[in-house]
C-alpha cells in the first residue's frame, strides 16, 4: 500500500479523532488506543469477508512509526493479506493528519489475524471467493 499523499478518494475503512482521554502519561495518544482502532478497522473487513462473527487471534509486524496527537484526524486503510481455512489476515495502515494541515503521514502499520467463529465461538471455514 503506498499512500504518500492519501486524499479523500482513498476511502479509509475507519476514520476518527482521538480525544484527551485517549492520551498516555506523556500527553501523546496511547498506543493501546491505536491498536484498538486498528483492530476495529480490520474486523470490519474480516466480518465482511467471513460473513460471520470473528475473533482477533494474533497481531504481527506491528510498528508505531510516529506519535499521534489529540485532535489529529486518523484514518485506517485495510487490505486482505491472506485468507486461510478459518482465518483472515488484514494488513492495516494508519495515517494521521493535523486537522489544519493538508499533509498526512503514516503512523502505524500491522497485520491483524481474525478467526471466523460460530455462535459457540468455534472456528468455522471461511468461504473462498475463488472456489
Ligand atoms: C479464535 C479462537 C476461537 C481460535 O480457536 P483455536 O482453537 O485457537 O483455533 P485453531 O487452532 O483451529 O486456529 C484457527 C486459525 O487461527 C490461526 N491462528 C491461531 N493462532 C494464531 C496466531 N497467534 N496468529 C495468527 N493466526 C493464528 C490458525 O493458524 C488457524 O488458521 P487457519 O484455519 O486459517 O489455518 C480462540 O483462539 C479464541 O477464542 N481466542 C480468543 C479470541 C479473543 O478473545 N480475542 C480478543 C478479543 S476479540
Amino acid at each position: 500500500m503506498n499512500r504518500e499523499n492519501p486524499d479523500y478518494d482513498n476511502s479509509p475503512t475507519l476514520r476518527t479523532i482521538p480525544m484527551p482521554s485517549d492520551t498516555n502519561a506523556n500527553g501523546d495518544i496511547f498506543g493501546g488506543w491505536m491498536l484498538s482502532q486498528m483492530d476495529l478497522a480490520g474486523s470490519i473487513i474480516a466480518v465482511k469477508t467471513a460473513k460471520t462473527r470473528v475473533a482477533t487471534v494474533g497481531i504481527e509486524a506491528m510498528s508505531f512509526h510516529k506519535p499521534v496527537f489529540v485532535g489529529d484526524e486518523v484514518s485506517f486503510y485495510c487490505s486482505i493479506d491472506r485468507i486461510g481455512r478459518t482465518s483472515i489476515t488484514v494488513y492495516i495502515e494508519s495515517w494521521a493528519r493535523n486537522r489544519l494541515s493538508a499533509k498526512s503521514q503514516k503512523v502505524t502499520e500491522g497485520k491483524f489475524t481474525y478467526v471466523a467463529i460460530d455462535e459457540n465461538r468455534k472456528p468455522v471455514a471461511v468461504e473462498r471467493q475463488d472456489g
